[in-house]
Formats: structure tokens, sequence, C-alpha cells
């Protein structure tokens, strides 16, 4: 196991979280919100999330994996899980661990307007910009970092970190 050091504070997530969850509960007032969390990574975040949300919502997740056992993206993406809800005419809400270069939620968003949704929103836990290749928009992020390799708080690497409470950086 690689070390790792302590990036974000676990309470300033929260706090994060529930400035997030607010601007959510205003923005899609009477609308019909489902959030969608990005398997497996985004478990941790979807949870804490969803329960500060103020409004009916529906919930669903799906699976995606683009990496492999490595610290850089593979650039394909596959769907590991297929969403189980209708979204005809819903404002899907897209809850993402980090979006790095943003290839896999591209894919995500196409995917989602197969099901012709009324919109497709990204809220995602960390935007992280250094190796952004693609213009996906994130309109929720809790937090932003430039650089660097994160486990916790649901992130992995090689499948181990995600039971770290708090969001770390994986030491070179
Ligand atoms: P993208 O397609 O390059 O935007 O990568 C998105 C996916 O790669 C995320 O859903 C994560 O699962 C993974 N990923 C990207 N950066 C990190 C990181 O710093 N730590 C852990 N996983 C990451
Ligand atoms: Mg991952």
């Amino acid at each position: 196991m690689t070390a790792t050091t302590p990036l974000i504070d676990p309470h300033e997530t929260q706090a994060q979280i529930k400035r997030l969850a607010r601007r959510i509960s205003r923005d899609y007032q009477g609308r019909n919100l489902v959030c969608i969390g990005v398997l497996k990574g985004a478990f941790i975040f979807m949870a804490d999330l969803v329960r500060e949300i103020t409004l009916p919502l529906e919930i669903d997740f799906v699976g995606a994996s683009s990496y492999g056992a490595g610290t850089d993206s593979s650039g394909s993406i596959k769907l590991t899980k297929e969403i189980s809800v209708d979204l005809q005419d819903k404002d899907v809400l897209l809850v993402e661990d980090i979006v790095d270069t943003g290839l896999t939620l591209e894919h995500l968003v196409a995917y989602m307007e197969s099901f012709a949704p009324r919109s497709v929103k990204i809220c995602a836990l960390i935007d992280k910009h250094q190796r952004r290749k693609t213009d996906v928009r994130v309109a929720y992020a809790c937090h932003v970092v430039e650089e660097g390799f994160l486990v916790g708080y649901g992130l992995d690497h090689n499948e181990f970190y995600r039971n770290l409470p708090g969001i770390c950086r994986l030491d070179p």
C-alpha cells in the first residue's frame, strides 16, 4: 500500500455538500429530479448529498469504469451497470466522484441523453482541472483541485482506499 497525505478535512467536505444541496434544492424546485450516482467512486458522496437535498427525488446508479490498475486514464469507458429508471422528461443530475479528463462524463452524458431526459447536469465531488480533454460543464463541484491522484471518501487506487473518511493525496 502506498502512503497517503490528508488533503481535505472531512468537515469541509460535509460543509460543502450542505451548500451544494441547498443550491440544488433551489434550482430543481418543481422539477422531476433523478440523481444518478456513478459507481463505484460516487457511492459515499451520493449518500451524503441526497440526504441534504430537500426535494422529492428518484435515485439510480450507473456503472462506469475507465481506469485500469494505474493512475492514468485508459481513454476507453466500459459501462458496467445500465440505468433502471425511466428518464424521459426528467431532470438528471449525474453524481460523480471526480472529473479528470472528462472522457467518462462525456460518454455518460451522451448515454443519458439517449433516454430523452429534460436536462442532464453534472455534480462532482472533485473537479480536477489539469488533464481536462473535453468541454464537459460541471454545474456543481464540491472541491476544485488542480492536480494529483486522490483517494478516500469513495475514491480508489486499484480498488483500495475507498473507505478512508477524508479525501487524501496518494503519495508519489
Ligand atoms: P476521466 O474520464 O478522466 O474524467 O476520469 C474519471 C474517472 O477516473 C473517475 O470517475 C475516477 O473513477 C477516476 N479518477 C480520475 N482521477 C482520479 C483520482 O485522482 N483518484 C481516483 N480516481 C480518479
Ligand atoms: Mg475509479
